[in-house]
Parts: C-alpha cells; structure tokens; sequence
C-alpha cells in the first residue's frame, strides 16, 4: 500500500480491481453510504462513460437463491449482531410468550442486523409489513420509542446500555416521545413492550441460536412468497431487492 493512501481509498481501489477482474464493472455506492463518512458525494458517481457499471448479482457477496425466503437473507446477508434477534426470540419461548410475540422479538431489530441502523423500527417494521401480522409490525414499530421508558408492571427500567452508549444526559427527540404516547394507549401496547422485556437480556456472546429454531414458526406466521422475497410485488419487495443487490448503480 503506497504510503500516502489511506486503508480506506486502498481497500476501495483493490475491490475496483477485483470487480474488474470478476468482469463485473464499476461498483457504485448509494449516497447514503458516503453521508455516513460525513461526505455529500455519489464516489465514483457514472462512471467515465468507458466502464461499465455493476448491476445484478454482487460477486463480492455470498451468492442468494433465485426465490430466497427470510432464513436465506438471515443465513447470507444479515450480519452476525443477528444474534440478538435469535436470542431475543429463544427467550420469549422460554418465557412461555406466543408465537405472535416470538415472532416480533425475531424481527424487532430486523433492520439494525439488516441494513440500517437509524429510524431502526420505522425501517424493520416497513421491510417485514406484508408478510406477517400487523400487530407484528405495529409492535416493532413502535418498541424503538418504547424501549426508552419503564414500565413497573412488567419490570422495564430504562435500559443501563443506554445510560453507558448514548450517555446520562440523554435527551430524547419529540418525534420518540410523542410515538411513546400515542403507543401507551394502544391496544398493543403489550406486545411492543414485550419485544422490550426479551430485549434486554439478549446478548449474550456465549449463547449461539440458530435461526433453524424458528422455522416451523416462521413457516405458520411470516407469509413467505412463492416468488421469493423481492421477487414479489409487495410495497417492500424494493427493500428486499436492495439487500440483495446493494450496489445495484440504479
Ligand atoms: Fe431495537
Ligand atoms: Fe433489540
């Protein structure tokens, strides 16, 4: 590596070369991955006219079945924090909850392990909406602002990992408080507050689930399409596709 260069713009040329290499043109990356450096570019933007850019299958990624279902995404695209959803649903099981609320502990942080990280339950709950209940989706909505405030009667108390990675003077913004109120007097209060109660205990580094545990599960409350994920025509077979295929330059 040239003195001079960064690891960063290194590591970017070596896998230009190699997608080159792979025949698979230029690969561009959305703005949004440039905004989460501090930087308002598109990269390499169009191209010189002369490359071709990438578009279909990522060779880079693990290569993804023609009709993946939900485990095929879990197994060959979500990263490995997946394990706090898996861990997060093996507790509800053992708490005795139904099958709706393990459900919803499985996908509540769909979007952190996912592909996104701000907004989390806005974005899991819009990827996940056609395919199960909308209690379900309601309830991994609304535990982002939820996990937030206590509750006495089931034991909630603000979560110590908050205090420790978003520090004691915390202020939380309106948009949170205000979706906290309108979900305290929802008539599914309850099973966003219990993604909240199976959260809390959910990563441990010396417990490993397998998502094959939720098959059967998955297989009578997530409504798989015969397609395949991002094969349908759902309002989030977008989403699906984009996980699939995040480089695609349009
Ligand atoms: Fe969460
Ligand atoms: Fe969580």
């Amino acid at each position: 590596m040239p003195q001079e260069q960064s690891f960063a713009s290194f590591t970017e040329d070596l896998e230009i070369k190699q997608m080159h290499e792979l025949g698979k043109g230029l690969v561009t990356k959305s703005l949004l991955y440039h905004l989460a450096d501090g930087e308002q570019s598109l990269g390499v933007g169009f191209g010189d006219g002369q490359q071709r850019l990438m578009m279909g299958e990522d060779p880079r990624l693990p290569a993804m079945p023609d009709k993946p279902t939900l485990m095929d995404f879990f197994k060959l695209r979500f990263a490995p924090a997946q394990q706090h959803l898996l861990q997060s649903a093996n507790l509800a099981q053992q708490n005795g909850e139904d099958e709706k609320i393990v459900l919803a502990c499985l996908l509540h942080d769909i979007a952190v392990a996912g592909f996104i990280r701000s907004d989390h339950g806005y974005w899991g709950a819009q990827l996940v909406e056609p395919y199960v209940d909308e209690e379900v989706s309601w309830a991994i909505r609304a535990h982002q602002s939820m996990r937030f405030f206590p509750d006495e009667s089931v034991g909630y108390e603000y979560p110590q990992a908050y205090v420790t990675m978003f520090g004691k003077d915390y202020e939380l913004e309106p948009y949170i408080v205000a979706e906290y109120e309108r979900s305290r007097v929802h008539k599914w209060y309850m099973t966003a507050r219990k993604i909240c109660v199976n959260d809390l205990y959910s990563f441990d580094p010396d417990i490993v689930i397998e998502i094959e545990q939720f098959e059967d599960l998955l297989g009578r409350h997530f409504k798989q399409p015969s397609e395949g994920l991002g094969n349908d025509n759902t309002p989030s077979s977008h989403m699906w596709r984009t996980l699939r295929r995040p480089c695609n330059a349009l």
